[in-house]
């Protein structure tokens, strides 16, 4: 290459590394745990009890201990704009302003990093899940903040999340893209691989 060339390649890669840094750190600065536990004692009450169940239809309330600080934002963003369905969460985040959500996402990351150990084998849903590796990772650990972490939720809440992005109550067009042509055979391998995985885990509340 034109060390002219190379040279101006080179300052603008610096300078385009210099603006994700700023992004990641700004990302991570936005939330206040302390604010966050405050404001987190009522979901508690749902997110903080082990198998704690939804009413109707019956699944597990999702585990929020590991999730992405970045992905908790944008899933009550869309309970409060209504892309994603369920009137207890709509109600919930309707009363979260921007950075309150910040902040109960920052006390939620605060509560530790996703739980380690080996792969398990998790059953045919390993094969599977080969198209869904790209975003949520090989065993379910996301490569990116906005991406999800899938590894060790509860089963059941991954069926009722998959089946929802297929009948497009919930509207995200990336999801509804990756769900449209899964049977529910499908739906409950995957949900079954991704569940045994070590990863998420509930965040209990401090006495
Ligand atoms: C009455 C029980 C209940 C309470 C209280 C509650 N949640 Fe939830 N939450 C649920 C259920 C059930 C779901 C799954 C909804 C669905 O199927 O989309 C959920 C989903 C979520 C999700 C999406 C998780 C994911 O993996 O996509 C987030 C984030 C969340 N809740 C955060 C909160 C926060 C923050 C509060 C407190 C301000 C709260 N919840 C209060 C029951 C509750
Ligand atoms: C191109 C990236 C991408 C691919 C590939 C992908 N996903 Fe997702 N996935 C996302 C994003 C982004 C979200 C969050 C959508 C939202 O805001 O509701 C998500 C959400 C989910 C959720 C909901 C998690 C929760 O906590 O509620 C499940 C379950 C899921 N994906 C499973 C899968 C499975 C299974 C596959 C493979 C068949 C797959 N995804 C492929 C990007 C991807």
């Amino acid at each position: 290459m034109n060390p002219r060339v190379y040279r101006m390649v080179r300052h603008l890669s610096t300078a385009i590394v210099l603006v994700f840094a700023g992004i990641t750190a700004s990302a991570q600065a936005a939330g206040d745990p302390a604010n966050g536990a405050a404001l987190a004692t009522t979901c508690m009450g749902c997110h903080g009890i082990d198998g704690y169940r939804n009413g109707y239809p019956s699944y597990r309330v999702p585990k929020l201990g590991g999730q992405k600080a970045d992905y908790i934002v944008i899933a009550l963003q869309a309970y409060r704009a209504g892309t994603r369905p369920h009137p207890t969460m709509r109600a919930q985040a309707a009363s979260l302003s921007d950075q309150d959500m910040q902040d109960v996402a920052a006390f939620f990351a605060s509560q530790g990093e996703p739980r380690t150990g080996d792969a398990a084998a998790g059953g045919p849903g390993k094969e599977k899940a080969a198209v869904c590796v790209a975003c949520h990772g090989e065993a379910g650990i996301s490569s990116a903040a906005m991406w999800p972490n899938l590894a060790g939720q509860h089963r059941d809440y991954l069926e009722q999340a998959l089946a929802r992005y297929r009948d497009k109550a919930r509207q995200d067009p990336v999801m509804q893209g990756q769900v449209a042509a899964l049977t529910d055979e499908d739906v409950r391998q995957l949900a079954a691989y991704f569940s045994a995985q070590p990863g998420l885990f509930t965040t209990h509340p401090k006495h």
